[in-house]
């Protein structure tokens, strides 16, 4: 299919990512209707002919970046909400990660942040440990990791400073559960959000990975942080292959990342991950989430295609990726044809489906861009412009946590890239989902002040 233009010349589209696909489900229910329209409403976009993108297409008939939109729609994303938005006062460290981290991967400097970020985040700091959404909520685990990212983001001894690292260890010692995994607040909800976060925070800050004296696991005999969690996620794993909140769930894409970023913070993925997942099951369920013609990935079974899924299922790959092809011997790039998944199709639809013509990326066409799905397109995107793997002599850390910080990235140099190079984002650390530099200055800091 050739692609509308303002070129010479009709870039070519290949079939699979502008077509409606040959084999459909002929039954009729909502997920195959809502299936179809999802297609449909892809296919002028994929297609370069729908006219918020036709002019905008590289000899690919691929959309260019619109770098500096994004950019103005993400700092605008820092600043003030209107009333309406009274609901996000619980995720305000959200607000500042997706803005900061956004504008990290699109190259801003964002450590002029640095003491917006100290005076947002002091009041939100509980005294007994970690961070609510907000002034005078209760601490909860998925706040505390966007707080202390923000942190990383922003940067120097000022902002690493504010964390109460004691305060924080004895507060997920609180929240250590006897199964292994972690409760997102205390007396709350156990899930994989709670494990991934928590190795984040403990990794990161240099915690003492005993738990403290006080901790209840402690009863159960548990005597680390790391107790049970590997076998805790392996339960994890659903009869599809992928990984649920909870043992007994269903697979979804953004626990899969939480649960197989958890496992690589504490080990190498090429022992870890074999070690704890049945591999092919999990790559059987991982394949089927990238759809075409669309190019993006779904987060579970007989759901849509959603661009922030470019980061949640797409980080995964790396992951993976890295579990089977590390070799001691080599370590570095792998080649092309190992992928596991399309980079290409994954790039046309975040480029050409997914960005808004005023700023900002959305889930798919004909929904409003917001700061959440701008920031994880733009991830999924510098995923697939990167490889991502490990070099072992590398790592600044000793200890558990020496894989952790043994990733590296180098862009990923293909004749069968479809993105322009200078729509190259900056790299982020596959675990941490900060630029690598921000996550061994942190921890650097924190070893230097132990607490
Ligand atoms: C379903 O949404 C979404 C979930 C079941 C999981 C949401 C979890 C995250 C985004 C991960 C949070 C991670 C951390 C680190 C705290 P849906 O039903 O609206 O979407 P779907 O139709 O695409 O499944
Ligand atoms: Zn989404």
């Amino acid at each position: 299919m050739a692609a509308a233009s303002g070129h010479d010349f009709e870039p070519r589209v290949p079939s699979v990512f502008c077509e409606q696909r040959a084999i459909r489900d002929q039954l009729d229910t909502e997920t195959r209707r809502l299936q179809d329209e999802t297609v449909l409403s892809c296919l002028p976009y994929l297609r370069g002919t729908d006219k918020t993108v036709r002019d905008c297409l590289n000899a690919h008939g691929v959309a260019w970046l619109q770098r500096d939109h994004h950019i103005e729609y993400l700092y605008d994303s820092l600043e003030d909400y209107p009333g309406s938005f009274v609901s996000f006062d619980s995720s305000r460290p959200w607000l500042s990660y997706w803005g900061l981290a956004g504008l990290a991967l699109l190259g801003e400097d964002v450590t002029k942040y640095r003491h917006r970020v100290i005076a947002n985040f002091t009041p939100m700091q509980n005294s007994g440990g970690g961070f609510g959404g907000g002034h005078g909520q209760m601490s909860h685990l998925a706040c505390s990791f966007a707080a202390v990212l923000s942190i990383a983001l922003v940067g120097g001894a000022d902002a690493y400073e504010l964390v109460d690292r004691r305060a924080m260890w004895s507060w997920l010692g609180e929240l250590k559960q006897p199964d292994g995994g972690f409760q997102m607040v205390v007396g709350g909800e156990e899930d994989v959000r709670g494990a991934y976060c928590a190795m984040v925070i403990i990794s990161l800050l240099d915690l003492p990975l005993d738990l403290p004296p006080e901790s209840n696991a402690r009863q159960s005999g548990l005597r680390t942080f790391l107790d049970g969690l590997p076998e805790y996620l392996a339960r994890c794993q659903s009869y599809e292959g992928g990984i649920s909140g909870q043992p007994g769930g269903e697979a979804h894409g953004a626990y899969a990342f939480c649960a197989l970023a958890c496992l690589c913070i504490i080990g190498k993925p090429n022992e870890i991950i074999p070690r704890y997942m049945d591999v092919p099951l999990l790559l059987s369920w991982l394949s089927a989430r990238q759809y075409a013609p669309e190019g993006g990935f779904s987060g579970r079974t007989n759901k849509l295609v959603d661009a922030c899924y470019s980061h949640w299922v797409g980080d995964c790959w790396p992951l993976v990726q890295s579990a089977l092809y590390y070799t001691a011997e080599n370590e570095s790039v792998p080649a092309l044809e190992n992928d596991l998944f399309s980079r290409e199709g994954l790039a046309r639809y975040i480029l050409n489906c997914c960005q808004n013509k005023t700023g900002g990326l959305r889930d798919k066409p004909g929904k409003r861009p917001d700061s959440y799905h701008t920031c994880y397109a733009l991830a999924g995107l510098s995923m697939l412009q990167h490889h991502h793997y490990r070099v072992e002599a590398s790592s600044p850390v000793k200890g558990v946590f020496a894989s952790a910080f043994s990733w590296t990235s180098a862009p990923f140099r293909s004749d069968a890239n479809v993105f322009d190079e200078e729509d190259r984002l900056v790299p982020l650390h596959p675990l941490y989902t900060i630029p690598h530099q921000k996550a061994v200055d942190i921890r650097r800091w924190c070893e230097e002040h132990p607490i």
